[in-house]
C-alpha cells in the first residue's frame, strides 16, 4: 500500500468546520445537544469539531468495530449509560460515512437510549457504497470509491496522525 498524493488539504478541513458548527448552531438553537463520536476514526474530527462550536454541548465517545461481514451491518457498538442520551439532542459523529451500517446502527441504538432527535455528521461521505439508507444531515466532503487515511482515518492502525487526507492505493 502506497500512501498517495493528499485529497484534502489540512487548509480545507480546517476552513469546512466552522462551517459545519455554523450549520448546528442554527439549527440546534440552544437545545440540550450531545456530540457522540465514535472511536477511534473521529477523534481529529470531533476535537475540532466541538471547539468550533460557540456554545457548551455535551460530548460522548463510543467504540465501534466492523468485523467481516460488514456490508451485512456487522457492527458491534459499545454503548454510553442511557443517563447520558435520554432527552438529549443527539448528533453522531463520525469520520467517514462508507456503506452506512455503522451510522443506521448509532440512528436506532440512540433512538432506543430515549434521545429526543437523532442526526448524524461526517466530515467524509462516500455515498457510492453506501448499502443503507442514512441522511448525513452535516458533512464536509463527499469523497470517491477509494481507501482514504489520515486525519482519524486510519489503515491497519496507521496513518491517523496525519493532518490532512490521502488516498492509500
Ligand atoms: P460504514 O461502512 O459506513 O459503517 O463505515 C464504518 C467505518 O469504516 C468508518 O467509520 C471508518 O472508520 C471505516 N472506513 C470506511 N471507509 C474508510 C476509508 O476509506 N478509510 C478508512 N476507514 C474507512
Amino acid at each position: 500500500m502506497t500512501l498517495g498524493d493528499i485529497l484534502i488539504s489540512e487548509a480545507e478541513i480546517a476552513q469546512v468546520i466552522p462551517e459545519i458548527a455554523a450549520e448546528i448552531v442554527e439549527d440546534y438553537g440552544d437545545a440540550r445537544l450531545v456530540l457522540v463520536g465514535v472511536m477511534d476514526g473521529a477523534v481529529c474530527f470531533l476535537a475540532d469539531l466541538m471547539r468550533a462550536l460557540p456554545r457548551s454541548v455535551e460530548m460522548i465517545t463510543v467504540r465501534a468495530q466492523s468485523y467481516e461481514g460488514r456490508e451485512a451491518g456487522n457492527v458491534v457498538i459499545d454503548l454510553p449509560p442511557r443517563e447520558r442520551i435520554e432527552g438529549r439532542h443527539v448528533l453522531i459523529v463520525e469520520d467517514i460515512v462508507d456503506t452506512g451500517a455503522t451510522a443506521e446502527m448509532m440512528v436506532e441504538e440512540m433512538a432506543k437510549l430515549g434521545a429526543e432527535s437523532v442526526e448524524i455528521c461526517a466530515l467524509l461521505d462516500k455515498p457510492s457504497r453506501r448499502t443503507r439508507e442514512v441522511d448525513v444531515v452535516y458533512a464536509g466532503f463527499d469523497v470517491p470509491d477509494m481507501f482514504v487515511v489520515g486525519y482519524g482515518l486510519d489503515y491497519d492502525g496507521l496513518y491517523r496522525n496525519l493532518r490532512d487526507v490521502r488516498e492509500l492505493a
